[in-house]
């Protein structure tokens, strides 16, 4: 069985980009979380933020996640938030690599900022936002993650091939190694 691919981060660290350029270079077929909601929904995620709330996104969100998680052989990108669920994660782990995307404080608000997309980044103080959500999800980012990389230096094509190298490496599409523990 081919284990999923799951990039996992905060907003703006090049999840849909860089997931779409693995997938094409592995044969893999793309999904996004979000989009896929958007689809099903027939609205955008700020329309759903407004008209009913983010914990109602958070409850579609964890569905579309149980969903996904049984894919198989799949490039799944997921919304920034997804990991702060504990079952989430279980989910994803389960049949999946997660990656972590990180960037810098400074290149999240410059990738952010040029769609107002992100309904928890449409507030007045966005610096301030960016890094107060950041510091309370570090550690459930990389508590979660298999592989940490930083996009904040390089191009989505120099990042999608570090990837390739290290499941490549590991053997990991295969399903040969886990790391244990979790
Ligand atoms: C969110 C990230 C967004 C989207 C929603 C909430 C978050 O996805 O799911 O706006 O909580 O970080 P992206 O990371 O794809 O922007």
């Amino acid at each position: 069985m081919r284990r999923n691919l799951v990039l996992i981060g905060f907003m703006g660290t090049g999840k849909t980009t860089i997931g779409r350029i693995l997938a094409a270079r592995l044969g893999y077929p793309f999904v996004d979380s979000d989009r896929k909601l958007e689809s099903q929904e027939g609205k955008s995620i700020s329309e759903i933020f407004e008209q009913a709330g983010e914990e109602v996104f958070r409850g579609k969100e964890k569905e579309m996640i149980a969903r996904l998680s049984r894919y198989t052989g799949t490039v799944i990108a997921t919304g920034g938030g997804v990991v702060l669920d504990e079952e989430n994660v279980k989910r994803l782990r389960r049949n999946g690599i997660l990656v972590l995307l990180q960037a810098s404080p400074e290149v999240i608000l410059e990738r952010t900022g040029r769609r107002q997309s992100r309904p928890l980044l449409a507030v007045e103080e966005r610096e301030e936002r960016v890094r107060s959500l950041l510091t309370q999800r570090e550690e459930v980012y990389t508590q979660a993650a298999d592989v940490v990389i930083d996009t904040s230096e390089c191009g989505p094509q120099e990042i999608a091939e570090k990837i390739v190298e290290f499941v490549r490496q590991g053997g990991w599409l295969r399903g040969h190694r886990r790391s244990g523990h979790r």
